[in-house]
């Protein structure tokens, strides 16, 4: 633990597909993405956090807590946008493990994240989100079982770019029917069962159809894992839809979906490069914004080519 200043980063992310399945044990393939946050902190009497965005001093004092670090005095900046899908939570739990822990192993320092984040707030999230900010790498996406926790980089075609639609409807999880959805899907309620065995078969042919860069294959993946949520999960709203179906009729957008927890958030869309101005145009007013894979804190203990757990 340091005794003196010590500063962490790590990025948002997105989740390119498997949703509401982490929390399952299921296989979901997120990526680490280039927002981020970085604190600072030195050791102090007290726990605190200034930032511009307030409520964060909960997560990073579970994180430091759940490390076994002394109080800090912590500071944090962050251009992930906070409540809008990308994860902000996570990229700010990271990056107070790495900043107090930066020789742990990343899927450790992931795991104590994630108990943070239920500690903090109550809301039993899986673990996708801070695998991702801790183990996700540029020019891949994560495919990661979350049962197993084994995880492997597949590698993300520069020419597809990341789109992420704000629906302006920001929520703090602790807000949200995630608690009940995710009860729903353990007890077995058919259509939850059915969303979570249609997208974890969605992920594998996701998976398969990066890697041999069938594209339009991709985008049908989308769509469909969105009327999943949609319908079967039900954790899209009518605006986050009319979004979802906008991008959907954009030349250029192969496809798109509703990301995250839901119930709000953000959109997701994959567009062919080349399409993002006409895409934010048709967007008409909603903000738009344009990702690109990145490292996550702890990326480097991940071996590049193939996979097994770090
Ligand atoms: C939130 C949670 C994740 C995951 C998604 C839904 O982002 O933090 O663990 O459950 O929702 O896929």
């Amino acid at each position: 633990m340091p005794e003196g200043p010590w500063t962490g980063r790590a990025p948002g992310r997105v989740n390119l597909i498997g949703e509401h399945v982490d929390y399952l044990g299921g296989m979901v393939l997120p990526a680490a993405v280039d927002r981020f946050t970085t604190v600072t902190g030195a050791p102090s009497e007290r726990w605190s956090l200034v930032s511009e965005v307030p409520g964060g001093l909960p997560y990073a004092r579970a994180v430091g807590e759940e490390l076994g670090a002394p109080p800090q005095a912590m500071q944090a900046w962050s251009d992930v946008p906070p409540g809008s899908g990308l994860s902000s939570s996570a990229a700010l739990l990271v990056s107070v493990a790495a900043g107090l822990r930066p020789d742990m192993d990343g899927a450790a320092a992931a795991l104590a994240c994630q108990r943070a984040e239920q500690r903090a707030t109550g809301v039993q999230v899986g673990v996708m989100d801070q695998f991702a900010a801790a183990l996700g790498r540029r020019g891949h996406a994560l495919l990661l079982d979350c049962g197993t926790l084994e995880h492997r980089l597949v590698p993300f075609p520069d020419d597809l770019v990341i789109a992420v639609i704000d629906s302006g409807v920001h929520r703090r999880l602790a807000d949200t029917p995630y608690n009940q959805r995710r009860r729903e899907a353990e007890r077995g309620v058919p259509r939850r069962r059915r969303h979570v065995e249609s997208e974890l078969a969605r992920v594998a042919a996701f998976a398969a159809a990066l890697e041999a860069g069938e594209r339009d294959r991709l985008g049908e993946l989308l769509k469909a894992s969105h009327r999943s949520l949609r319908d079967d999960f039900e954790v899209s709203t009518p605006d986050v839809d009319a979004l979802v179906e906008r991008a959907w009729a954009v030349s250029g957008c192969l496809g798109a979906r509703i990301m995250g927890a839901g119930f709000g958030g953000s959109v997701l869309a994959l567009l062919d490069a080349g399409a993002e101005t006409s895409f934010a145009a048709a967007l008409d007013g909603a903000p738009v914004r344009f990702c690109k894979t990145a490292d996550g804190a702890y990326s480097s203990s991940l071996p590049l080519r193939r996979g097994g757990s770090a």
